[in-house]
């Protein structure tokens, strides 16, 4: 049985640095960002079967009915307790490649059997239904995507999101869409997956985009039966939910826009050093997206791991190991920690591109 997740390992050990590139989402809110009255805090609350405040509040930012809410430990958990209660063992699953670790590792640790439809490079890592098709069997059960996509965060059309919906549903199968970068399209932020059809279960947080990892307030979109079906699980795996946590992410979703806005200011000039660096630099080149927080780089003189031992050791910067996509010729790089930092960083890996493996 499947039982770590070696992505997960590495980024617990090893991603940071003095220049820190190997970030997926923005760097932490200051406290005071969230204007929560501490004189408000309690430990404990009416939550047993989600906190009526927090699950109004992800209803309403999603549009849809506080029953078909189910609140979670971040994005991680979220998606453990969708599969879990989607699949049993034994179960095909078709996931996209290349595909952010945990959710493979979820999906093995939960006895799943994988099988695999690709984004390509050459199209932006863009999704394409007829991939999907073509990897389904009458044996599928799930089908799980990112939106926007891990590593690259190419943003799917709802036109395609609905026909792989669809392709789900006439199946008896259901789709997942991990939807944790999603707001960080800042314009015309699309609506949640969710709405394109009953086979459809989403899963976010505030952790990734609003810089609120350690408040772990994230959540699953599902239909009623199936949302009560993933709160009756998770009784197999918490009494109740952190409440001061529930009551800090209340706060937090008040000031949404707020938050959202003074996280754009931080990611934008890092899209545009990014912009700037692949413009100038043929060693690599990448996909460029409008939206999110990571770029998956190509080395054209890969394998990365080598290139990145050298960044790391010599010049005390890191990025992603492509490996942990399945491409090894690639490595993912992440915006909207810190702008000095982030230049930084790429004029270090410029310094690590010339001076070779001398
Ligand atoms: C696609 C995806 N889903 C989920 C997560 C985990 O999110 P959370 O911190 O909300 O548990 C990550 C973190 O990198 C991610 O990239």
């Amino acid at each position: 049985m499947h039982k770590h997740s070696e992505y997960m390992h590495w980024a617990k050990t090893q991603q940071r640095a003095r220049y820190t590139l190997a970030t997926s989402g923005v760097g932490a809110c200051p406290i005071e960002e969230l204007a929560f009255d501490a004189s408000r805090l309690a430990i404990h609350g009416d939550n047993s079967y989600g906190y009526a405040p927090l699950v109004s509040a992800i209803a309403a930012k999603a549009a849809v009915d506080p029953d078909c809410v189910v609140t979670a430990q971040g994005t991680s958990f979220a998606n453990y307790l969708a599969m879990a209660a989607l699949i049993d063992h034994g179960d095909e699953v078709i996931v996209e490649h290349p595909a952010y670790g945990l959710l493979l590792d979820a999906l093995l640790h939960l006895g799943a059997t994988v099988k695999r439809f690709p984004r390509h490079e050459e199209d932006g890592y863009a999704l394409n239904p007829a991939e999907v098709r073509r990897a389904m069997t009458p044996r599928t059960r799930l089908i799980v995507i990112t939106n926007l996509h891990n590593p690259s965060s190419a943003l799917a059309g709802e036109a395609e999101l609905r026909e792989i919906a669809e392709t789900a549903r006439e199946a008896g199968a259901h789709l997942l869409v991990d939807e944790v970068y999603l707001d960080a399209v800042f314009e015309n932020t699309p609506r949640s997956a969710f709405h394109l059809g009953p086979a459809v279960v989403t899963t976010s947080s505030l952790t990734k985009i609003y810089g609120l990892s350690g408040l772990r307030c994230g959540w699953i979109l599902a239909a009623p039966p199936l949302a009560r079906a993933m709160w009756r699980l998770n009784d197999v795996f918490a009494a109740s939910p952190v409440h001061p946590g529930e009551l800090m992410s209340v706060a937090a979703f008040a000031r949404l826009d707020h938050l959202r806005e003074r996280v754009r200011r931080i990611v934008e000039p890092d899209r545009a050093s990014l912009a700037a660096f692949l413009d100038t630099h043929p060693q690599v080149s990448a996909p460029r997206t409008r939206y999110g927080t990571t770029a998956f780089l190509r080395l054209h003189d890969g394998p990365a791991d080598a290139f990145l031992d050298r960044l790391r050791s010599r010049y005390e910067t890191t990025a992603v190991p492509g490996r942990f996509f399945e491409m090894p010729g690639h490595f993912r790089v992440g915006m909207g920690v810190d702008h000095e930092m982030f230049a930084e960083g790429l004029r270090r890996m410029s310094l690590a591109f010339s001076d070779g493996a001398a």
